[in-house]
């Protein structure tokens, strides 16, 4: 039988006059023996939850025998036990006391509750900075649409049948269900080539591309030709790739492929489907032409596929990839389809070099996470996944329809790009605007946006218009409005001032 002992004895005749004085449980199952190993580890559990604290002093060994009802050698011998492993101090004239070493487990909930810091019984995100009120940074989905119920039965359908074996150290190219599925789901909406042979699960874009730098330079390359404009946030990863960058511009037709034939690069970084940032779709024209030009120099396109599930004004045009599947590796990822921070991604490429990926894996961080990767087979499998993709694609579609209606209207002059696909806007501004004074201005109206500047190369940074690149994703119309107003204000300040 468990008997409970609520203690209720004033525990402490605490050093710091801060201490809390303790009401401390101590379970007693007489019918298990071992009454001292019982006590030593209610004592233990009591400092480990921060529920007894360092110097507080415990009662004597009389006091305590008597009230746990046990005799007086049991509580000494409880005690002996403690101090001998360092949670008690027993010293001649000051009793017995919890000795200052005698930590709390961070992770305990009562820690937490004493003011040891340490994460709760519950998941608790991390602290973020204060949001601005209208986020409009690009680069996110909307993250409250996340498929929280149709992402838990993909993952509860996934444990259950899962067999023990499954849960070892993966395929470092990606689970077989998962590969599947996507050679699937890519072949049908994107015209991939992708056979499961081809695809190598990796963790987002970001660690496919840089995967993909690495090979390149192993096998001899020096230059890597990149849009100019580009994402800002890849730049850093693209310059650690030993690679020379170069930059290639972006006209209204997307990569200007006469420019990078003259880089000498056998290399390049495209975004097709919806140029980041100018959002700019390429055409058939220039797709042809970077098709032929990887075959003239023996090259090799790396297809960001950005944006491509979000296709407004027609169906989605078909990847590069599957025009041409040797000289082509597509990149993508759930990054802005579900949420970035899944960090699940994939790279359909030629079997020698998915080979190369997959060994890259092996030999770098054994596989994605097992689990996520059954989770998304199964919700492709489900056809959970284009559900998901279909609310979206009405729902973006109506914000973008709401921003891209309110600039027009409030701010007079600015030429509105990259409506046709995505989830962002490149907003070139009136003549005459300071990009990075809309910028400040639209910030302490609690419009947080990005100016575009920083992602064109030095070189051309002068030459362009100053411009916004705004995100749409997590806003509802009415506030896409109101955050417009905001914006229009600011550069109507600043062409007053
Ligand atoms: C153009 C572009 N592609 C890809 C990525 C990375 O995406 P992922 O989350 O799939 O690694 C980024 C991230 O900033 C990006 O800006």
């Amino acid at each position: 039988m468990m008997w409970t002992i609520a203690w209720s004895v004033t525990l402490a005749l605490p050093l710091d006059a801060e201490s809390h004085v303790t009401d401390l449980h101590l379970p007693l199952d007489r019918s298990a023996g071992r009454l001292a190993a019982q006590i030593a580890a209610g004592f233990r559990s009591a400092v480990r939850t921060g529920r007894l604290t360092a110097g507080t002093r415990l009662p004597s060994s009389r006091d305590l025998a008597r009230d746990l009802d046990v005799s007086r050698g049991v509580v000494v011998a409880a005690y002996e036990q403690l101090t001998a492993e360092g949670f008690l101090i027993a010293r001649r004239g000051d009793g017995t006391r919890i000795a200052p070493l005698a930590r709390p487990d961070e992770a305990s909930p009562a820690a937490v509750q004493n003011g040891v810091p340490g994460p709760s019984r519950e998941l608790r995100p991390e602290p973020a900075p204060p949001a601005p009120a209208y986020d409009l940074w690009p680069g996110k989905p909307d993250l409250s649409a996340f498929p929280r119920e149709r992402w838990i039965s993909a993952a509860r359908a996934a444990l259950r049948t899962l067999p023990h074996d499954a849960l070892t150290y993966p395929d470092p190219g990606g689970v077989a269900a998962l590969r599947a599925e996507l050679a699937g789901y890519l072949g049908r909406v994107r015209a991939a080539h992708a056979d499961p042979g081809r695809v190598v699960i990796m963790n987002g874009v970001a660690q496919g591309l840089s995967a993909l730098l690495r090979m390149l330079r192993a096998s001899g390359h020096t230059l890597l030709a990149v849009e100019d404009p580009t994402s800002d946030r890849q730049l850093p990863m693209l310059d650690a790739s030993g690679l020379r960058v170069i930059r290639v511009p972006v006209d209204a037709e997307g990569l200007d492929v006469a420019a990078l034939a003259r880089t000498g690069a056998r290399a390049v970084l495209v975004t097709p489907a919806h140029q980041y940032p100018t959002g700019v779709v390429l055409s058939p024209s220039r797709r042809a032409e970077l098709i032929a030009w990887a075959r003239d120099v023996d090259g090799l396109i790396l297809e960001d596929d950005y944006d491509a599930e979000f296709r407004y004004d027609r169906e989605p045009v078909g990847c590069l990839q599957g025009i041409d599947p040797e000289r082509v590796v597509l990149l993508g990822s759930v990054s802005k389809s579900l949420a970035p921070a899944l960090r699940l991604g994939w790279a359909v490429a030629s079997p020698a070099v998915a080979k190369r990926l997959r060994d890259h894996r092996g030999t770098t961080d054994l596989g994605a996470p097992v689990l996520e990767q059954y989770a998304l087979a199964e919700l492709i499998r489900s056809g959970g996944y284009d559900r998901h993709l279909r609310t979206m694609r009405r729902r973006y579609r109506a914000r973008r329809d709401a921003l891209a209606g309110a600039l027009n209207s409030r701010m007079p002059g600015a030429v509105v790009r990259g409506v046709s696909a995505g989830i962002h806007l490149y907003v070139e501004l009136p003549r005459g605007c300071d990009e990075d004074a809309v910028v400040a201005r639209a910030a302490r109206s609690g419009v947080s946006v990005a100016g575009a500047r920083p992602m064109w190369s030095p070189g051309r940074a002068g030459h362009a218009k100053p411009a916004l690149v705004l995100g749409y994703a997590g806003l509802s119309e009415p506030r896409l409005v109101k955050a417009a107003q905001l914006l229009g204000q600011a550069v109507t300040d600043g062409t007053e001032g």
